[in-house]
């Protein structure tokens, strides 16, 4: 149940039935102010001019037509000519007992889009970083949501397995392998490897040479050569898998789709764009001038597709990835999650693949990107020595500040529980401090504030639904046979219920935009409202009425359904004790 949806399509069937034309705004909002209701419709100064009435007037047909007896206990006109729609307890009460006996929380499958999703995309040459984090989980909580809701995502890992620097990096792993090394051992740290390689490119006699004939080597499908290819790209791509495992993400290597994907279709292209008269030379390179995108002096833009010496470059790969995401996944949207400098180069990209109809007008090609992960000094997050973070390391200390954290708190749980615990505390504190902020800004990494059990925090909301069961526990009672139905009576439970019910409004809201904040900021405020309706409204106490207690934990359990639900969308775990 859309309880948005449902009063929409109320207040549109009334519109219709004063006589308002079809496309009529209508527009509902929540409302500010408990005092003002729970939503307010804002359709009648609109039409006042249209129907050529005083808005207020307008206000009083919509009230008199609209049919919410069983849903609203009360509609009130306020100002120019507002309607604000206050709930009925009862009604609330029956939406919640229903949802609460659902494994969907009363929530419909309302989408059925195809939604191909690039995201975490590392580049194989070297260790994923922090940029790569941000991708992996924002992009993961995307996809999960957009499944919930019915969509069929396609996940892409548009890995960069491809390019110039894989010719000096074959060299390298060549003379390694020849020494007798094996592959795990030569590049179980990819960074030190690229380093190395890069020496030897930069200063040693005949090296570079060498790497440039791997290239050309790789280009043309020798078989040696992609024999050693592949071992490098498999061996770093379980570098990847890794990070997955720790992060518990839901890509795995069927998801892989990187650049290398593409390499027989980017000729094919460069010759489409040509004959469409998009591309054309321009010093020996294949260019495609935008002058949608030009400069103060209004030179277009230059987006280059092949180089003089013949070679594709990302920009190619990102075509060839559109054709094929589009025309033969059928995608009606593609998402793709990467830092923000790439805007231009997105942007480009999806103009030209709409002039070569690579794309079609129904489908959407949405760059979703994300500012920097700075440190507590406020500049680019490294470590302390300067050099890029390992995110391997950087879960695992997530893992051992948490298991400090939890041994100085007082439990029952046995090591290996607090062990466990440990584990989903760190790692869901890394992950939500990420996906709990406004992804389009930057955002600073603070272990102190990830970790606390107070504010907008994972633990905070993985102690909310603990305590939660644990109430649940001393309260002794099979939480499905519990009898009564929910009674909202107490404002506190008024306000609980309302959140309860929006839960949907705020999943539809990350779905439409790509932003996992929106359903972080709705839990934070679900696990508010119920501390607040905990301390009003007793369970445990013994002089509570047992109707009253029933109904009382079954809200406790809605709440914990809920919270349990949101977080596993942002793949984020819960645990019944802590
Ligand atoms: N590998 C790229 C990087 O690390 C990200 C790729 C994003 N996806 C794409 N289709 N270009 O910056």
């Amino acid at each position: 149940m859309n309880l948005h949806t449902l009063l929409l399509e109320r207040f549109k069937t009334a519109l219709a039935a004063i006589g308002a034309p079809e496309d009529s705004p209508a527009p509902l909002s929540k409302s500010t102010r408990p005092e003002f209701g729970e939503y307010q419709f804002n359709g009648a100064m609109a039409l006042a001019k249209v129907l050529k009435a005083k808005p207020r007037d307008i206000a009083e047909k919509i009230v008199e037509a609209v049919s919410l007896d069983d849903v609203a206990s009360k509609l009130e006109i306020a100002g120019p000519g507002f309607i604000n729609i206050h709930l009925k307890s009862e009604w609330m009460g029956t939406q919640l007992d229903r949802a609460l006996n659902d494994a969907r929380l009363n929530i419909e499958q309302t989408a059925n889009d195809i939604v191909v999703i690039d995201y975490s995309s590392p580049n194989l040459a070297k260790e994923m970083h922090v940029g790569h984090l941000r991708s992996t989980i924002i992009g993961d909580a995307v996809a999960k949501t957009l499944e919930f809701m019915g969509n069929k995502v396609i996940r892409q890992n548009h890995m960069g397995d491809w390019g110039t620097q894989f010719g000096m990096l074959l060299a390298h792993l060549s003379d390694k392998l020849n020494a007798n090394e094996v592959a795990e051992t030569a590049l179980s740290d990819l960074e030190d490897f690229y380093r190395e390689a890069k020496v030897r490119f930069d200063d040693e006699d005949g090296f570079a040479d060498r790497a440039r004939e791997y290239v050309v080597k790789l280009q043309s499908g020798d078989p040696d050569c992609a024999k050693l290819w592949e071992k490098f790209i498999d061996v770093s791509i379980a570098h990847s898998e890794e990070v997955y495992d720790k992060l518990n993400v839901s890509l795995t290597r069927e998801h892989v789709m990187g650049e290398s994907a593409y390499n027989d279709d980017l000729a094919n292209v460069v010759a489409i764009l040509k004959e469409k008269g998009l591309a054309v030379e321009d010093q020996g390179a294949q260019v495609v001038f935008l002058p949608e995108l030009a400069d103060k002096e209004g030179n277009p833009a230059v987006y280059i597709i092949q180089k003089s010496g013949g070679g594709y470059l990302y920009a190619t790969t990102d075509l060839a990835a559109i054709r094929y995401r589009c025309q033969k996944l059928n995608a009606n949207r593609t998402l793709i999650f990467t830092d923000a400098r790439q805007a231009l180069h997105f942007k480009q990209t999806e103009i030209v693949a709409r002039k070569a109809d690579f794309i079609n007008d129904e489908q959407t090609y949405e760059h979703c990107p994300f500012g920097m992960m700075l440190g507590s000094d406020g500049k680019p997050f490294k470590t302390r020595s300067g050099g890029t973070v390992k995110l391997a390391d950087l879960l695992d200390e997530a893992i051992e500040r948490a298991e400090t954290l939890l041994a100085k708190r007082e439990s029952d749980l046995s090591d290996a529980e607090r062990k466990d615990v440990a584990r989903k505390v760190g790692i869901g504190a890394v992950k939500y401090a990420d996906l709990s902020k406004n992804r389009t800004t930057d955002y600073m990494f603070n272990w102190d504030t990830m970790l606390s059990f107070e504010g907008n925090t994972a633990p905070y909301l993985q102690y909310a639904y603990t305590r939660i069961q644990s109430i649940v526990r001393k309260a002794g009672v099979n939480p499905t046979e519990l009898s009564a139905s929910i009674v909202v009576s107490e404002s506190q439970e008024h306000a609980l219920a309302v959140k309860l019910l929006q839960f949907v409004e705020a999943i539809n809201q990350v779905t439409a935009e790509g932003t996992p904040h929106v359903l972080c900021s709705y839990l934070y405020d679900v696990a508010s409202a119920f501390m607040s309706f905990y301390e009003a409204c007793p369970i445990l106490k013994d002089s509570i009425d047992e109707n009253v207690r029933n109904s009382r934990l079954k809200l406790a359990l809605m709440t914990a359904n809920t919270l349990k639900k949101g977080l596993d969308l942002l793949g984020i775990d819960t645990m019944e004790k802590m």
